[in-house]
């Protein structure tokens, strides 16, 4: 019999993670949604009869209590996509607020730190596999605009990917890294997904959906041989 495998989505209530959650949740995984959005987490929950637990990735205790409510729910984790992720405005850092610089990297670095810190153990027992969502702007051929928080706290989520896939393949554990180049979610806010459509070989941006579906595959025993990669899904667009 197959046994239903747990996986903990963060930032699941908007974009590429809710896209994931409905497609591991089509396949028979029982999700777990993190988000801070109460009522966007509660309602995406209930469309695939997962559990929405409320939670800050960058703060320590959000993630303990949400790794226990997650334990003594469901009994274990199996998968851990680390997708929650802010991108603030773009700008010369003479003028970036150390505020905008102190909160991309903790959420889009500390969060994923924070979140593998605390699930690490469970999924070691269930010898599963973790997912974390950098970007393109993080890879060390791309630098691209002016992204410098942005794109600094996602080439360190590159790294922190290789290094703990290297330790933590004897235990077992598969750590990949996938790299979004753009997608068009709210995450673009008043930027017009359109106009980079051009730039992209493939001629569009990249959906939701498109992501989802490689994390999906990345999960599955399809990839069992695959760690510590890094792989851009971006039409083309960084190359
Ligand atoms: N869209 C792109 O073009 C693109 C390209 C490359 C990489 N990415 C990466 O993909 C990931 C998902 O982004 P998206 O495009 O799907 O954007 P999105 O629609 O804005 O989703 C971002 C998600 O992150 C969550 N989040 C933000 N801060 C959080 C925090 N402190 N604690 C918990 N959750 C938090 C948000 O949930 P709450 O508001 O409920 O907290 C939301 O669910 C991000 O890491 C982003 O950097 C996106």
């Amino acid at each position: 019999m197959l046994k239903t495998k747990i996986a903990i989505v963060t930032g699941a209530t908007s974009g590429i993670g809710e896209a994931t959650a409905k497609e591991l949740a089509q396949n028979g995984t029982k999700v777990v949604l993190v988000g801070r959005n109460f009522e966007k987490g509660e309602k995406i929950a209930k469309e695939i009869d997962g559990f929405f637990i409320k939670c800050d990735v960058s703060n320590e205790n959000d993630v303990k209590n949400m790794i226990n409510e997650t334990i003594g729910k469901l009994g274990k984790i199996d998968i851990l996509f680390n997708n929650a992720g802010v991108m603030l405005p773009s700008m010369e850092i003479e003028r970036m607020p150390v505020e905008d610089w102190e909160k991309s990297i903790n959420i889009n670095l500390t969060g994923c730190f924070l979140v593998s810190k605390y699930a690490k153990p469970y999924i070691v027992k269930e010898k599963g596999t973790i997912i974390n969502n950098a970007s393109i702007a993080g890879l060390q051929h791309y630098a691209a605009g002016r992204s410098y928080a942005y794109s600094a706290s996602k080439a360190a989520v590159i790294q922190f990917s290789h290094q703990m896939a290297k330790n933590y393949g004897e235990e077992g554990v598969r750590v990949n890294c996938i790299c979004p180049g753009i997608i068009e979610t709210p995450i673009l806010g008043d930027r017009d997904p359109k106009i980079y459509a051009q730039r992209v070989p493939l001629g569009r941006v990249g959906t939701p959906e498109d992501v989802a579906k490689v994390v999906k595959f990345l999960v599955s025993d399809d990839a069992k041989y695959l760690t510590g990669c890094v792989i851009p899904i971006d039409g083309g667009v960084s190359l």
